[in-house]
This record gives C-alpha cells, structure tokens and sequence, in this order.
C-alpha cells in the first residue's frame, strides 16, 4: 500500500502543483511507482507539467461517474518512466465528494509506492475532498507573512480532519530576496510562523517555469536537486539541508 500524501497550502500560487509534479518526478527517479492525482477540479494544470495533456480524454470524474475504469483515466507521463497522472475534474461542479475519496484513493494507493494529491488553494469544498483520504500532508509556504498565515490555517483545519502528520516546504527561497525583504529575521522564524515542521526549501529557480512549457529542467538545477532531497526525505532518509547561502 503506497503513502497518500496531499500536497495543500491554503494561499494559492505558492507552487503547490510544482512541488506535486517534481517530487513525482523525483521519487519516479528513484524506480518508485508514483499516482499524481489532480484534485484542482476546474483549474488543473499537472496534465500540462507533465506532458499529457494531448492524449487526456478521462480524469477522476469519470472514474467516479462510472464513465472510465481507473486505468483508462490514468496516463503514463512521458517524463519519467514510473511516473503516472489521473487528470483533475475539467469542471469545478464535477468535485469528488470526500467520502468518494475516501473509497477511490486506497483502491489506487495499492498499486503504487506513492499517491501525492494537488489540492486546490483554499481551505474550502476541494481541499477537504483533497484531504480526504491523505495519511500526511506536505504544506507549500512561500517565507512571507501572508502565505505562513495561510498555512498555519491549513495547519488547523488538517489536524481537525485528522491529518496529523505534517511537514513544511518553503518554496521560492532566495537568500538575498529573503535579507531585503525583512519579512522574518531567519528561517526559524517562518517555521514558527506556519507552526509546521521543516522538510525542505526549494530555491527560487526559473527553471521550473521554463520547464511548466519545455518539459524537464536540466538534472542539476538547483530546484531539482532540493526536490531529489524533499523524496528521500519522504522516503524517511535523514538528509542535510544545504548552507542557505548557496540559495
Ligand atoms: N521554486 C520556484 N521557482 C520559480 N518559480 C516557481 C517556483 N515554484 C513555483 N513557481 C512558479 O510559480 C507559479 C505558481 O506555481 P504553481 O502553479 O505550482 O502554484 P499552485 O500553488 O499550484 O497554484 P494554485 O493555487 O493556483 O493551484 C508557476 O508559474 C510556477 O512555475
Ligand atoms: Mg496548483
């Protein structure tokens, strides 16, 4: 049975679907079989991230309705050999209620290593359907104020539907942005501020948005190598954070 992981935050635009598609990747890149399942009903983008987009026809409402048997609405990404997407609901009214979740998502998590969900930005209808069945959650902060608010809100809304445990991705990290701006002293202080424990920080790289139209980024961008680091850490490998400064 594979680990469900929801991929959530609260604020939105702070690189959820990001962090989804390249931890994908990443754990892909490991030989790890990996369901990415859009839950952003209407506004999915992880077709596009990873390269499917083309042949999509089912997603998850299909399944639901009875239109598509779960294999034909999952695709194989031509990224990365291992790693497969059910497309997200083409239409916000098609939302997977929660106790639909609940039965779909072990049924799928049995023939995978891994199930991370893209939740939709918000604590409203679709995060808790995208909550649903998740085992943890990673929450995606941006070190500013007002995404740590938002996801220190997330934080209490998971651990009301019982999703206790957490970790903290701070993404869009770039150590002289961060000394300007004055938004916190240190990183400490973004972590108290989510309240969340600490499991990586992506860099501010440019090379993801070149790759959301080009494919992959090159293997060793600074992005793609914080997310190797996030999957090992998943995998519950204790692995160093890097000097901040190199960021
Ligand atoms: N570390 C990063 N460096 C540079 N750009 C990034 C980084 N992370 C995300 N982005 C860019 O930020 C934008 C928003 O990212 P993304 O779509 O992943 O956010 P989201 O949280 O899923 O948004 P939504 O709430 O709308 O679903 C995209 O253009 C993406 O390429
Ligand atoms: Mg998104």
């Amino acid at each position: 049975m594979g680990a469900v992981t929801v991929i959530t935050s609260g604020k939105g635009g702070v690189g959820k679907s990001t962090t989804t598609a390249h931890t994908g990747l990443a754990l892909a890149a490991r030989g790890r079989r990996v369901l990415l399942l859009d839950c952003d009903a209407g506004l999915g983008c992880l077709d596009m991230l990873l390269g499917v987009s083309q042949r999509r026809v089912f997603d998850l409402s299909d399944v639901v309705s009875g239109a598509a048997s779960p294999a034909k609405a999952i695709y194989a990404s031509p990224l990365m050999p291992g790693l497969y997407l059910m497309p997200a609901p083409l239409h916000e009214e098609d939302l997977v209620s929660s106790s639909v979740m609940r039965q779909l998502v072990p049924a799928l998590a049995r023939h995978y290593d891994h199930v991370l969900i893209d939740c939709p930005a918000g604590v409203g209808t679709g995060f808790r359907s995208a909550c649903a069945a998740a085992d943890r959650a990673v929450i995606v902060s941006t070190p500013d104020g007002i995404s740590t608010t938002a996801a220190a809100k997330t934080r209490g809304q998971l651990l009301e539907m019982g999703v206790s445990e957490q970790r903290l991705v701070i993404n869009r990290f770039s150590a002289s942005f961060f000394r300007q701006a004055h938004f916190f002293s240190d990183l400490d202080a973004v972590i108290d501020a989510a309240g969340v424990q600490l499991i990586a920080v992506i860099p501010e790289d440019s090379t993801l948005q070149a790759a959301a139209v080009s494919g992959l980024p090159p293997r060793n961008s600074p992005a793609v190598l914080a997310f190797a680091r996030l999957a090992l850490r998943l995998e519950g490998r204790e692995v160093p954070l890097p000097s901040l400064q190199k960021f």
